[in-house]
Protein backbone atom coordinates (compact mmCIF):
# COMPACT_ATOMS: atom_id res chain seq x y z
CA UNK A 1 0.00 0.00 0.00
CA UNK A 2 1.42 3.38 -0.60
CA UNK A 3 1.82 6.15 1.70
CA UNK A 4 1.24 9.83 0.98
CA UNK A 5 2.02 13.11 3.60
CA UNK A 6 -1.05 15.23 3.73
CA UNK A 7 -1.35 19.08 6.04
CA UNK A 8 -4.57 20.41 6.75
CA UNK A 9 -3.20 23.53 6.58
CA UNK A 10 -3.53 26.72 9.06
CA UNK A 11 -6.79 27.53 7.24
CA UNK A 12 -8.45 24.49 7.58
CA UNK A 13 -8.08 24.42 11.05
CA UNK A 14 -9.37 28.64 12.00
CA UNK A 15 -12.42 28.05 9.23
CA UNK A 16 -13.06 25.16 11.15
CA UNK A 17 -13.42 22.25 8.12
CA UNK A 18 -11.03 19.65 9.48
CA UNK A 19 -13.83 17.41 9.78
CA UNK A 20 -15.70 18.27 6.27
CA UNK A 21 -11.89 18.19 4.79
CA UNK A 22 -11.28 15.38 5.88
CA UNK A 23 -14.50 13.82 4.86
CA UNK A 24 -13.28 13.99 1.34
CA UNK A 25 -10.19 11.47 1.95
CA UNK A 26 -12.54 8.94 3.89
CA UNK A 27 -14.86 9.32 1.40
CA UNK A 28 -12.43 8.40 -1.43
CA UNK A 29 -11.70 5.27 0.43
CA UNK A 30 -7.88 6.16 1.73
CA UNK A 31 -7.35 4.72 4.83
CA UNK A 32 -5.12 6.68 8.09
CA UNK A 33 -1.98 5.47 9.39
CA UNK A 34 -1.28 8.28 11.09
CA UNK A 35 -2.68 11.62 12.69
CA UNK A 36 -1.72 14.85 14.49
CA UNK A 37 -2.76 18.05 15.54
CA UNK A 38 0.31 20.32 15.68
CA UNK A 39 2.41 23.72 15.43
CA UNK A 40 4.61 23.44 12.60
CA UNK A 41 7.79 25.11 13.95
CA UNK A 42 9.65 27.37 11.78
CA UNK A 43 12.87 25.29 10.74
CA UNK A 44 10.49 22.17 10.08
CA UNK A 45 8.78 24.58 7.41
CA UNK A 46 12.06 25.38 6.28
CA UNK A 47 13.51 21.50 5.47
CA UNK A 48 9.71 20.68 4.25
CA UNK A 49 9.75 23.26 1.78
CA UNK A 50 13.32 23.92 1.01
CA UNK A 51 12.62 22.92 -2.38
CA UNK A 52 10.43 26.44 -2.77
CA UNK A 53 13.56 28.54 -1.05
CA UNK A 54 14.05 30.09 -4.04
CA UNK A 55 10.76 31.18 -5.04
CA UNK A 56 9.38 34.38 -4.32
CA UNK A 57 6.25 33.01 -2.58
CA UNK A 58 8.67 31.60 -0.15
CA UNK A 59 8.63 33.93 3.13
CA UNK A 60 4.87 33.87 2.81
CA UNK A 61 4.38 30.12 2.29
CA UNK A 62 6.50 29.55 5.73
CA UNK A 63 4.91 32.35 7.79
CA UNK A 64 1.15 30.60 6.70
CA UNK A 65 2.40 27.69 7.16
CA UNK A 66 3.64 28.39 10.84
CA UNK A 67 0.88 30.67 11.49
CA UNK A 68 -1.60 28.72 13.95
CA UNK A 69 -2.08 24.66 14.09
CA UNK A 70 -2.24 22.15 11.45
CA UNK A 71 -3.50 18.53 11.29
CA UNK A 72 -0.38 16.07 9.90
CA UNK A 73 -2.31 12.78 8.65
CA UNK A 74 -0.43 10.03 6.75
CA UNK A 75 -2.83 8.29 4.31
CA UNK A 76 -2.61 5.23 2.97
CA UNK A 77 -4.12 3.45 -0.14
CA UNK A 78 -3.25 2.39 -3.64
CA UNK A 79 -2.27 5.41 -5.83
CA UNK A 80 -2.95 6.97 -2.72
CA UNK A 81 -0.59 9.92 -3.83
CA UNK A 82 -1.85 10.97 -7.54
CA UNK A 83 -5.52 10.09 -5.73
CA UNK A 84 -5.27 12.84 -2.58
CA UNK A 85 -3.54 14.99 -5.34
CA UNK A 86 -6.64 14.80 -7.21
CA UNK A 87 -8.98 15.39 -4.58
CA UNK A 88 -7.40 18.26 -3.27
CA UNK A 89 -7.16 19.88 -6.74
CA UNK A 90 -5.20 22.26 -8.43
CA UNK A 91 -3.04 24.92 -6.34
CA UNK A 92 -4.69 28.28 -6.13
CA UNK A 93 -8.49 28.00 -5.30
CA UNK A 94 -9.26 30.23 -8.17
CA UNK A 95 -8.43 27.84 -10.29
CA UNK A 96 -9.11 24.27 -8.95
CA UNK A 97 -12.16 22.19 -10.25
CA UNK A 98 -15.72 22.52 -8.65
CA UNK A 99 -15.95 18.76 -6.44
CA UNK A 100 -12.07 19.04 -4.88
CA UNK A 101 -11.21 20.24 -1.98
CA UNK A 102 -9.49 23.60 -2.79
CA UNK A 103 -12.07 24.41 -5.79
CA UNK A 104 -15.02 23.88 -3.14
CA UNK A 105 -13.85 25.53 0.03
CA UNK A 106 -10.91 27.79 -1.54
CA UNK A 107 -10.29 31.12 -3.46
CA UNK A 108 -6.92 32.11 -2.24
CA UNK A 109 -3.08 31.63 -4.28
CA UNK A 110 -1.90 31.05 -1.35
CA UNK A 111 -4.28 29.63 1.54
CA UNK A 112 -5.14 26.76 -0.22
CA UNK A 113 -6.43 24.15 2.68
CA UNK A 114 -3.95 21.80 2.24
CA UNK A 115 -0.71 20.25 0.91
CA UNK A 116 -0.10 16.95 -0.23
CA UNK A 117 2.79 15.06 -1.30
CA UNK A 118 3.50 15.42 -4.78
CA UNK A 119 6.07 11.94 -5.35
CA UNK A 120 6.60 8.82 -3.88
CA UNK A 121 10.08 10.31 -3.38
CA UNK A 122 8.44 13.42 -1.55
CA UNK A 123 6.24 11.30 0.39
CA UNK A 124 8.62 9.30 1.54
CA UNK A 125 11.01 11.82 3.22
CA UNK A 126 7.77 14.35 4.21
CA UNK A 127 6.37 11.42 6.19
CA UNK A 128 9.51 10.49 7.92
CA UNK A 129 9.50 14.70 8.99
CA UNK A 130 6.02 14.27 10.28
CA UNK A 131 6.04 11.00 11.75
CA UNK A 132 8.01 8.42 13.20
CA UNK A 133 7.56 4.32 12.16
CA UNK A 134 5.88 4.29 15.74
CA UNK A 135 3.29 6.54 14.94
CA UNK A 136 1.76 5.30 11.94
CA UNK A 137 -0.66 2.10 12.42
CA UNK A 138 -0.33 -0.09 9.10
CA UNK A 139 -4.20 -1.94 9.25
CA UNK A 140 -7.13 -2.15 6.92
CA UNK A 141 -10.31 -0.78 7.89
CA UNK A 142 -13.08 -2.46 7.22
CA UNK A 143 -14.20 -2.50 3.69
CA UNK A 144 -11.40 -1.91 2.24
CA UNK A 145 -11.37 -4.95 -0.15
CA UNK A 146 -14.50 -3.18 -1.69
CA UNK A 147 -12.24 0.08 -2.27
CA UNK A 148 -8.92 -1.35 -3.04
CA UNK A 149 -9.97 -5.12 -5.11
CA UNK A 150 -6.77 -8.07 -4.58
CA UNK A 151 -6.65 -7.85 -8.75
CA UNK A 152 -7.01 -4.50 -9.03
CA UNK A 153 -4.12 -3.25 -11.34
P1 LIG B 1 1.36 21.77 -1.66
O1 LIG B 1 2.84 21.54 -1.88
O2 LIG B 1 1.09 22.66 -0.47
O3 LIG B 1 0.59 20.49 -1.62
O4 LIG B 1 0.78 22.59 -2.90
P2 LIG B 1 1.05 22.37 -4.44
O5 LIG B 1 1.97 21.19 -4.65
O6 LIG B 1 -0.26 22.36 -5.13
O7 LIG B 1 1.79 23.71 -4.80
P3 LIG B 1 3.35 24.09 -4.77
O8 LIG B 1 3.74 24.60 -6.10
O9 LIG B 1 4.15 22.96 -4.18
O10 LIG B 1 3.37 25.33 -3.77
C1 LIG B 1 3.45 25.13 -2.36
C2 LIG B 1 2.50 26.08 -1.65
O11 LIG B 1 2.98 27.41 -1.76
C3 LIG B 1 1.90 28.31 -1.82
N1 LIG B 1 2.01 29.08 -3.05
N2 LIG B 1 1.79 30.36 -3.10
N3 LIG B 1 1.53 33.05 -3.97
C4 LIG B 1 1.88 32.11 -4.86
O12 LIG B 1 2.07 32.34 -6.03
C5 LIG B 1 2.00 30.74 -4.37
N4 LIG B 1 2.35 29.69 -5.10
C6 LIG B 1 2.36 28.63 -4.25
C7 LIG B 1 0.63 27.49 -1.77
O13 LIG B 1 0.21 27.40 -0.40
C8 LIG B 1 1.10 26.13 -2.25
O14 LIG B 1 0.28 25.09 -1.76
MG1 LIG C 1 3.82 20.99 -3.61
Amino acid sequence: MERTLIILKPDTIQRRLIGRVLQRFEDKGLGIAGMKLMHIERSLAETHYAPHKERPFYPGLINYITSGPVVVLCLQGNRCIDIARKVMGQTFGFEADPGTIRGDFGASRSFNLVHGSDSPEAAASEIALYFTDGELLDYAPAGSDWVFPQDDS
